[in-house]
């Protein structure tokens, strides 16, 4: 994985880049003391600790505002019980294509239904786990604010191949023999344990399973103005490296199942998922081809969660005609993003590149950035920022609450972490929702806080969709996503920016890879 000069210096950014976060946080710590923020209960609960944040959650975004007036809570520690469902197709780095449906009982037991697939849209199953096992909730995480850890005991892993072609490629990732499996006899439909608390775990490392998602765990529940509940379990997120995922201990989230009982509506892959059984995974319906334009304003539909400490949300516009972008990343101490810590705005062009070749209906992207300005929405941060050396983060001892500076003179901001200017290479993707509303997915960011800034390192997963507000247009009519700047650059004029941009484009970002 690990290139030889050049990967050297990206890690080499990047860890600097962290080390920027992390002192911030650290420093926002100690100066933030006293205020409720930073009380973290520590040791197993308390009855006192069972609290509830609350927020209302208010998009930047006028369209959604009016539509979806939203009173978000999480318990701590978090209701378990039921059954948990995906509402899509889910992509996990590698990528792998999966749904799942969790199960978890009052005498802590679970059972946990993982169908994996061939394809991005999950229409071709290729095999099934079931895992059962137990879990314990442990104490309110002091790493990731708002999310309780737990550990897991798994007790049985087993699976079913649901046809030959399955069966084949599986030979080649599997040793011969598995517990009471010999992959050679293996018929597709019946059932054979891959793991038992006897044996080994030999098998399951072959296929990059573990269960250390169950390691972090949150429940929101949503309750809508019109009087719907709807509830998510978040759990911990998977390390973008394959090498990494079965030890890694999650700080993040995936994105997260919804509870049978009470999902969106309508949801018709909860229900084909809460059906389902080993011997019949969900086949999901084709989703209509979908042409829509990157063009304007999409915004995060929740507080989001990083894994490192990050509570933010993102608020980007896109001009196709221009091939510019915006993106601001607002920073939060909370995972109710209630608390603003600073403010970015970064800016600067992007092109179009192929269709992706390992995720169908997904695009990849070059983006640059030149331009970043910030904003110290809190007092620490302010101070924080103000006493950084001159030509290190704007202009020195210039910094006010609520004031934005440009970074771009300074190349960046040492303490933050921004080095400009910066490149990425990315993997994107629109859907429609339930209410045939645009989605837009952009790829995920590397766990270990890597860049991007190389092809081979460019995501196979996404982050937590964003949904479009203003200035798109869902009509099929102009153009596609998928074809509009390939068409304008094949029509002459478009043609040499974006060469210019692709070849010359060389150094940007080193922090914009952390969100
Ligand atoms: C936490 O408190 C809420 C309201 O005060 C209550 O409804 C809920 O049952 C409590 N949860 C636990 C686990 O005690
Ligand atoms: C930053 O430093 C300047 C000059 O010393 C001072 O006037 C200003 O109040 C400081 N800002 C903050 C937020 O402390």
């Amino acid at each position: 994985m690990k290139g030889a000069g050049a990967g050297n210096m990206s890690s080499g950014r990047f860890s600097h880049l962290l080390r920027g976060v992390w002192f911030l946080w650290q420093a926002l710590l100690v100066v933030g003391t006293g205020t409720k923020l930073w009380e973290v209960p520590t040791g197993p609960f308390a009855s006192s600790s069972n609290f509830s944040e609350s927020l209302q959650w208010e998009p930047h975004c006028q369209y959604y505002n009016i539509q979806d007036r939203v009173r978000i809570t999480a318990d701590i520690p978090p209701q378990l019980d039921g059954t948990w469902v995906s509402i899509r197709c889910e992509v996990r780095p590698g990528p792998e294509f999966l749904t799942r449906s969790y199960t978890f009982h009052p005498n802590r037991h679970f059972q946990a239904l993982q169908h994996y697939y061939t394809d991005s849209s999950c229409e071709d199953p290729s095999y099934s786990l079931i895992v059962r096992g137990k879990i314990r909730l442990r104490q309110a995480s002091w790493i990731t604010h708002g999310a309780t850890e737990a550990e897991h005991h798994l007790s049985k892993v087993a699976i079913v191949v649901h046809s030959l072609a399955a069966k084949q490629r599986l030979a080649s990732r599997l040793p011969s023999t598995c517990v009471g499996l010999s992959l050679g006899r293996v018929v597709p439909g019946k059932l054979y344990e891959l793991y038992n608390t006897r044996a080994g775990r030999g098998c399951l490392e072959a296929l990059g399973f573990s269960m250390m998602e169950m390691g972090l765990v949150r429940v929101e529940t949503q309750y809508h103005s019109h009087g719907g509940k709807v509830q998510e379990l978040f759990l911990g997120d998977i390390h973008t490296d394959w090498t990494q995922r079965t030890q890694y201990k999650p700080t993040g989230y995936q994105q997260p199942l919804q509870n049978a009982m009470h999902h969106i509506h309508p949801c018709p892959v909860c229900a084909l998922v809460y059906r389902s059984s080993d011997q019949r995974p969900p086949v999901l319906p084709r989703s209509p081809a979908t042409y829509l334009s990157l063009g304007g304003r999409w915004v995060s539909q929740r507080c989001e969660t990083r894994p490192n400490v990050l509570f933010l949300t993102r608020d980007f516009t896109f001009d196709p005609q221009q091939h510019a972008w915006e993106g601001i990343y607002r920073h939060y101490s909370d995972p109710a993003c209630s608390q603003p810590t600073f403010t970015l705005r970064a800016s600067g062009h992007y092109a179009q590149g192929n269709p992706s070749p390992k995720i169908s209906g997904a695009s990849e992207f070059v983006f640059k950035v030149t331009q970043v300005r910030a904003t110290a929405m809190g007092e620490p941060t302010a101070k924080l920022l103000n006493s950084t050396k001159p030509g290190k983060c704007g202009r020195a001892r210039g910094w006010e609450v609520g004031i934005e500076q440009d970074l771009t003179p300074t190349d960046g901001c040492t303490v933050l972490g921004i080095k400009l200017p910066h490149k990425e290479y990315e993997l994107f993707k629109i859907e429609l929702d339930h209410r045939k509303h645009p989605l837009l997915f952009i790829g995920e960011r590397p766990t270990d806080g890597s860049s991007p800034d190389r092809p081979l390192r460019r995501p196979t997963s996404f982050q937590a969709p964003m949904v479009l507000c203003s200035g798109g247009s869902t009509q099929a009519a102009r153009s596609g996503f998928n074809s509009k700047q390939v068409q304008l650059a094949a029509s002459g004029t478009e043609r040499l920016p974006q060469l210019v941009l692709l070849v010359f484009g060389s150094v940007l970002c080193g922090w914009l890879c952390v969100y």
